[in-house]
């Protein structure tokens, strides 16, 4: 065990969420299976992994082919030259992403906000802040077992949301990057990101808590269970959602733990 994780052993349920500056808010109690209680996928609802309706233009068969190709520092280099849609114009270098690349954990967000944009790593302004405080409360660490990554590796102008169209030109990028991860787990962190991965499938409110799974976008890909929840930007407007999101995270890990229980497929 870490010296961290030994430290947050030790804090009670009340301390660490004070260190995390959410004391008032997350004040849920996790809620465990009963015991024996293996969680799985309910195979009603499973949401296969598509891109969003609508997208103008699709990428191309080949690049996706080309991407789904690629190793690590080929895929760096590849996100750094990349022109696929117009966010390249304004951007001040490509985000790839952030962490183990053999984690259990992979978390994606929308896209890079200025900060990340200035220094080429996700979540490092204020969202990263409390998504790093998030991943403490359930005993992770940035880049120990958990990779982030976004749906999107370029900066929209303005911090706005990435567009449907941008998301699909990246998409093959984030595809790959599962791929060789091969996470037991993704938390998806707010709408555009449950709409890049899973498709147009609802709202965000009508994602959480359900069993969904990510299938790979070519044949033979993994199967991976996804959670749903709020991105940490929005929980810093919006305190009282707080303990909806402490919620996804105990289901999250509750379902890691499951996951990594069940035997090897096959
Ligand atoms: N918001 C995101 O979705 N991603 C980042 O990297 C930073 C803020």
């Amino acid at each position: 065990m870490s010296v961290g994780s030994r430290r947050r052993a030790a804090l009670t349920r009340a301390e660490l969420l004070r260190e995390m500056g959410l004391a008032r808010p997350w004040r849920l109690r996790e809620q465990r299976p009963a015991a024996g209680t293996v969680l799985t996928p309910s195979a009603d609802e499973v949401v296969e992994c598509h891109r969003p309706a609508g997208l103008d233009p699709p990428p191309a068969a080949d690049r996706r082919a080309e991407i789904a190709a690629l190793d690590w520092p080929q895929l760096r280099q590849s996100v750094a030259d990349c022109r696929a849609c117009g966010l390249c114009r304004e951007r001040r270098q490509a985000v790839l992403g952030v962490g183990d690349v053999n984690a259990d954990w992979l978390f994606i967000g929308e896209g890079p906000g200025a900060e990340e944009d200035a220094r080429g790593e996700p979540f490092v302004g204020p969202a990263g802040k409390l998504l790093d405080a998030m991943l403490a409360a359930i005993d992770l660490r940035r880049g120990d077992d958990v990779y982030i990554a976004n749906a999107v590796k370029c900066r929209p102008p303005g911090n706005r949301t990435p567009e449907a169209g941008e998301m699909a030109a990246c998409a093959p990028y984030l595809n790959r990057q599962i791929a060789l991860i091969q996470p037991r787990l993704i938390v998806l962190l707010g709408r555009a990101a449950a709409n890049s991965v899973l498709g147009e499938v609802g709202s965000l409110a009508s994602l959480r808590g359900r069993s969904l799974t990510y299938r790979g976008a070519l044949p033979g890909g993994p199967e991976i269970p996804v959670v749903v929840t709020y991105h940490p930007a929005y929980l810093l407007r919006t305190m009282l959602d707080k303990a909806k999101a402490w919620e996804d995270l105990c289901r999250a890990r509750a379902l890691w733990r499951a996951v990594r229980a069940a035997p090897p497929p096959g």
